[in-house]
């Protein structure tokens, strides 16, 4: 039954679109789906997994009740990054939502909204959580990946126990609830209110850059950084290649790197959220954005950049594709906070990095007299530590890098973080990194993906390795390959206790750490959707030879994890898919 509209615009705005429907809920019999856990970052499976009868209804009501009473009367965000059945699954997330007691939806127009966007409307709005629907950096489309995950009050991805009470009740769900009469058109920004069952609900389509480009604002100097990427003091504008992958940050980075620091049209491209991506893989590395490197390879570019489909990874490169390691990238802004007029304000806590990340921030931290936090791998693990006050910079080596503006890693925001410290620091890429190199030394670094291997024989691999490594003598045993030799100081499977709440991950991944500080790590991906992905990271730090080739100075290294760990017998992998 349809009530006349009975809403009067106050404000000048644009009038918003409104309807005030008086509707109820119906309950839907279910059947539990195996599989429905969530994994390092939210469920990530087939869109064709998705699709299934009841299987979103399932997971989104698993979500919904995981937050107990709570949920009754709340607020919560929902957006995503504008891949294949985000619009659907937003809209299906509307009438379960409001089956279930929300009292308020924030919904980014046409669904699109980065994961950082998200983390800053939970937190600025003092909702009761988001729901992002991404697969982040996984391939997009009807063939490919989609993705659930919740993030909590404080803006961050929900922590494991959260997680698991939600694959619980997957494990246990009889039926769900939907509002199935409520129609949404969410490609027009405005406020629907609705009655439901009694009870007024209601669904604000928002613009989905306005208050992630407020952040920014208050984050940096946009006035200075204009400056600069105009060439008014230097004399030569700022010439910048900045790719959104089609993924979802094309709508920010128009806003932010056009419109607020008025760089030129050709400054910026694949700004248009595709469904597909446009069939790229919207992960930002040599290997998936090659057509960034190959084109700043051969441009007199002075900075390159990319993000992944849901905008919170990055990847930084400088003239002629000089790439920068995310490692490095979190060690040099954290050695140049005070370019950023938000440390400036809001003072400098402690850093972190995850364990497979390599040890660079930590000479910083060290310098700077700075607590330095070692976490498991998944940006949930530093939400506590900044919420306590102890953590204001962090990032991982898969291309995370952020800081405590919000509770996610930011990729728009590194960019802009690396032109305040090309701002400050007068000089280029390049050049910041070998003077960062000449004063702390270096961490190099590499990371070899294997894609899509058998599980089994992966998980076998990982048993054997693990035996090996804790064995009785493998400390203190030395391996050599190339004309170098590493002495083995310590060997585990990595255990993280938060030092906030005491809570305790184990299993994160097996590492080696030999006696110069050098390290290897070997994990399985926690983000894919099908088969396993083995992850071998090595880290070999050395304090005077700054300036050779990385590959070059890792073969030894490499050449000796593959051998510890069996990598080609278990896998059956000769190379790597891809190698950052
Ligand atoms: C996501 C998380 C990151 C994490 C990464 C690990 O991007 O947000 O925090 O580092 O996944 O992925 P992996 O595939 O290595 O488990
Ligand atoms: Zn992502």
């Amino acid at each position: 039954k349809r009530r006349s509209s009975s809403w009067k615009s106050t404000s000048s705005r644009k009038t918003p679109v409104v309807s005030s429907m008086s509707l109820s809920a119906e309950t839907v019999q279910t059947t539990p789906y195996e599989g429905q856990k969530p994994g390092t970052s939210g469920l990530r499976k087939k869109v064709k997994v998705f699709v299934q009868p009841n299987y979103t209804e399932n997971f989104v009501q698993a979500t919904l009740s995981a937050n107990g009473a709570a949920l009754t009367g709340s607020t919560l965000v929902v957006g995503g990054d504008g891949r294949y059945y985000c619009k659907e699954a937003a809209e299906l997330i509307v009438r379960i939502a409001a089956a279930n007691g929300v009292s308020k939806l924030l919904v980014g127009q046409n669904g699109i909204l980065s994961t950082p966007a998200v983390s800053s409307l939970i937190r600025h709005n003092k909702a009761l959580g988001g729901i992002v629907l991404t697969a982040s950096h996984n391939p997009g489309g009807p063939e490919n990946d989609f993705g659930i995950k919740f993030n909590c009050e404080n803006g961050g991805p929900a922590p494991d126990a959260f997680t698991n009470s939600i694959h619980k009740l997957t494990t246990e769900i009889k039926e769900y609830k939907l509002v199935r009469g409520l129609q949404i058109d969410i490609s027009k920004v405005g406020v629907s209110t609705f009655d439901i069952a009694g009870k007024p609900f209601t669904v604000n389509v928002i613009d989905s850059v306005a208050d992630y480009l407020r952040l920014m604002e208050e984050i940096f100097d946009m006035a200075k950084l204009k400056e600069f990427v105009s060439g008014k003091v230097t004399g030569k504008p700022l010439k910048m290649r900045i790719d959104a992958m089609n993924g979802v940050t094309g709508p920010y980075v128009n806003e932010i790197f056009l419109k607020s620091l008025g760089a030129s049209e050709s400054c910026v491209v694949h700004t248009t959220p595709l469904p597909d991506f446009g069939g790229l893989h919207p992960d930002p590395n040599l290997t998936y954005a090659k057509d960034l490197v190959d084109t700043v390879a051969q441009g007199d570019y002075d900075i390159g950049a990319a993000f992944d489909g849901d905008g919170d990874r990055n990847m930084i490169i400088g003239q002629k594709a000089f790439f920068v390691t995310p490692s490095d990238s979190l060690a040099v802004i954290a050695h140049y906070l005070e370019a950023i007029p938000y440390f400036k304000r809001n003072g400098v806590q402690g850093f972190a990095r995850s364990m497979p990340t390599a040890s660079a921030v930590d000479l910083v931290g060290k310098k700077l007299g700075k607590e330095v936090f070692e976490v498991p791998t998944g940006w949930k693990y530093f939400g506590n530590l900044m919420d306590a006050g102890r953590l204001c910079l962090c990032g991982e080596e898969s291309f995370g890098t952020g800081s405590n503006h919000i509770r996610e890693k930011d990729g728009i925001w590194a960019v802009l973080a690396w032109i305040s410290v090309m701002q400050h620091t007068g000089k280029g890429i390049e050049d910041i990194l070998k003077q960062h190199w000449s004063i702390y030394g270096r961490n190099y670094f590499t990371r070899y993906d294997y894609e899509e291997c058998a599980s089994d024989p992966c998980n076998e691999m990982m048993d054997t390795m693990e035996k090996t490594i804790t064995a009785a003598g493998f400390v203190g045993k030395s391996f050599s390959s190339g004309g170098k030799t590493y002495r083995v100081k310590e060997a585990d499977n990595f255990s993280y206790t938060d030092p906030v709440d005491k809570s305790v991950a184990t299993k994160q991944g097996l590492r080696i750490v030999f006696e110069d500080g050098s390290r290897i790590v070997v994990r399985l991906s926690g983000t894919g959707s099908s088969g396993a992905t083995v992850r071998l990271y090595i880290d070999s730090y050395e304090k005077e030879n700054v300036l050779g080739q990385a590959s070059v100075m890792l073969k030894p290294l490499i050449d000796i994890a593959l051998e510890i760990s069996q990598l080609p017998k278990f896998t059956g992998r000769n190379a790597p898919t891809v190698i950052t």
